[in-house]
């Protein structure tokens, strides 16, 4: 279900739903900025995170993205895909020409608006723990590191952060 009411950060940005006509520029997107880590990532990785048009669109048809769209360009993209009432903050990229604008910010915003919105309990997310302008980032809005697994992806360390939304109830598990 996509978020109906995503407001723009500033007048030249949109901030929306992707749909399947997206396909194309997202993929080359996640193209772009993932070719800037491919000294940092082991290659299968990188290729999971580079879709092609096709498999693109099969994750919009699985998951909710939000891109940013600067002059009929989409410069930022994000997924959320919901899973045992839990939201996952997932392939998040901004083009290069257009960090450190708030364009991440806003992404991130919304994913939490829209994991609330789907009554969702947390919002969880993975990444390498050398990755510090997202790690700073997830962190300003209260993500909290929970977990770290080794050489988790193709032998590469991973990260688990998470913000939880509702916190313990004591009496949630008393049938349990
Ligand atoms: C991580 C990433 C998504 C952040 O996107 P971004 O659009 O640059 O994010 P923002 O502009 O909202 O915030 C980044 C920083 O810029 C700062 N910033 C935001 N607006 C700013 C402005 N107008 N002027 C100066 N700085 C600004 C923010 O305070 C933030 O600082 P911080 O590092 O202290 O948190 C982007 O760097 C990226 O795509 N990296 C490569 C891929 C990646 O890491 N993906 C996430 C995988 S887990």
């Amino acid at each position: 279900m996509c978020p109906n009411h995503l407001n723009s950060i500033n007048p030249s940005l949109e901030i929306r739903c992707a749909d399947e006509e997206d396909a194309e520029q997202i993929s080359a997107l996640y193209k772009r900025v993932w070719d800037e880590f491919k000294s940092d990532f082991p290659e299968k990785l990188l290729q999971s995170r580079q879709p092609s048009k096709m498999e693109m669109i099969q994750w919009i048809q699985q998951d909710t993205y939000l891109v940013v769209v600067f002059r009929n360009s989409i410069i930022g993209v994000v997924g959320c895909k919901l899973e045992h009432g839990a939201c996952l903050l997932t392939h998040m990229a901004v083009d290069k020409n257009h960090r450190r604008m708030g364009v991440g910010t806003a992404l991130v915003e919304k994913v939490i608006e829209y994991a609330k919105e789907n009554d969702s309990f947390k919002v969880w997310l993975d990444t390498a723990p050398f990755m510090s302008d997202a790690i700073s980032l997830y962190e300003r809005f209260g993500f909290k590191k929970s977990g770290y697994l080794q050489r988790h992806f193709w032998g590469l360390d991973v990260a688990l952060y998470e913000l939880v939304l509702k916190p313990q109830d004591h009496g949630d598990n008393d049938s349990m």
